[in-house]
């Protein structure tokens, strides 16, 4: 009997240090996270919500604090958050921010000053150069000054280009010229003078818009103003991860004396008819463009942790010149994919399911640092 017993016990052990091992396995919390495996390559970013910002989420607070390294806020320092009225400006949620981002000692990367979208109405009433001229200076200047050196960085400008590497249409181009990204940074430096400022666009890997990139970069450089880093969005789609273009852009922008870094990282899983993340552009919804409405099959999220693996594998082998790789939202549910440009899908573009739990492209991304 007691032999049997201590048979049992034997047994009953090995079975509960299985099932612990395999939660382990399982439960990233418990071994290493994203940031730690990273910690001698590159910052681990996400983009972090209204709620995740006001810690309201108590899953999502504890996944960032332990998973990354860096945040960059989705919304709220963008103009028509933060500056709602010519001589009104909202820094409660920004404030917050920077202060989350203190006491966790995660580095903060402010989005964006200068962008095309998410402008307040009164901005875009503004007939007069001259008065569109006073609100330009003023919303980088105020902006930035009040985070100098208390935000790690800022995208001091965000989409000034098109597809063909050409100047983009918009309400900057068309009352400050094609100087106004120059200026923008002119005055970020001035504002900002212990910040880092960056470039930030999607598809600047592609060779066209890249050239059209680099004459922008080097058009700062020529004036003598400072930009530190250049950030590619990398909203990208399953099954076509530009790989070449990545790693010639790489190389090209860092030979430019930069810091790059890839600011917005998604890896999309559902169909569209074009590429690229201009937030203008929408599809009609349609059940065919939402096959995953009820469930992934492994096989499909197996692409997805490969497309990851040789992404990261890229960012490794370039890591003396990427600096940060943030991931736009923290799980799948809370992604901009599920409703952007279609909207009422169900998308799976993130390392982190619906449940916060760790998906194969986590430990894909994580198998490499082993
Ligand atoms: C997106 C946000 O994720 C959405 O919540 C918002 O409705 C629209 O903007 N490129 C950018 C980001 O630089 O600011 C965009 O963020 C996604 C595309």
């Amino acid at each position: 009997m007691k032999k049997f017993i201590s048979k049992f016990a034997a047994a009953a052990a090995i079975l509960i240090c299985c099932v612990y091992c395999a939660g382990i396995s399982k439960t990233p919390s418990k071994g290493k996270t994203l940031k730690d495996a990273y910690k001698n390559d590159f910052l681990i970013g996400t983009a972090l919500n209204t709620t995740q910002i006001e810690e309201k989420d108590p899953k999502a607070a504890a996944l960032i604090l332990q998973q990354f390294s860096a945040v960059t806020p989705e919304n709220i320092m963008k103009a028509e958050i933060i500056h709602p009225e010519w001589d009104r400006y909202n820094f409660d949620l920004a404030d917050k921010l920077v202060a989350y981002g203190n006491k966790n000692k995660i580095k903060v990367n402010g989005h964006t000053l200068i962008w095309h979208s998410q402008l307040p109405a009164f901005a875009r009433r503004i007939k007069d150069v001259d008065s569109f001229k006073t609100f330009f200076n003023n919303h980088i200047t105020t902006v930035a000054s009040r985070y100098n050196g208390k935000i790690f960085s800022w995208d001091v400008v965000n989409e000034a280009l098109n597809e063909d590497g050409t100047m983009r249409k918009s309400l900057f181009l068309d009352k400050l010229g094609d100087n106004f990204v120059t200026e923008a940074f002119r005055l970020a430096e001035k504002a900002s003078p212990k910040t880092e400022l960056y470039y930030n666009d999607y598809n600047n890997e592609q060779p066209k818009k890249r050239e059209g990139c680099i004459t922008l970069i080097k058009k700062i450089q020529a004036a003598g103003v400072r930009i530190d880093g250049v950030g590619i969005q990398g909203h990208w789609h399953l099954g076509h991860i530009p790989f070449k273009e990545i790693e010639e852009s790489i190389l090209a922008y860092h030979a430019l004396g930069l810091k790059v870094m890839f600011t917005e990282l998604d890896i999309e899983m559902l169909p569209r008819n074009f590429q690229g993340a201009d937030v203008n552009q929408r599809q009609a919804s349609n059940p065919a463009l939402n096959p995953y409405a009820n469930g992934i099959p492994d096989s499909v999220l197996q692409q997805q942790a490969n497309d990851y693996a040789n992404l990261f594998k890229l960012f490794l082998k370039h890591k003396d010149k990427v600096t940060r790789v943030t991931f736009w939202g923290v799980n799948d549910g809370q992604s901009w994919l599920n409703g952007w440009p279609v909207p009422g899908r169900t998308n799976y573009p993130l390392l982190f399911d619906r449940a916060f739990q760790p998906k194969p492209a986590y430990f894909a991304v994580m198998a490499l640092k082993k």
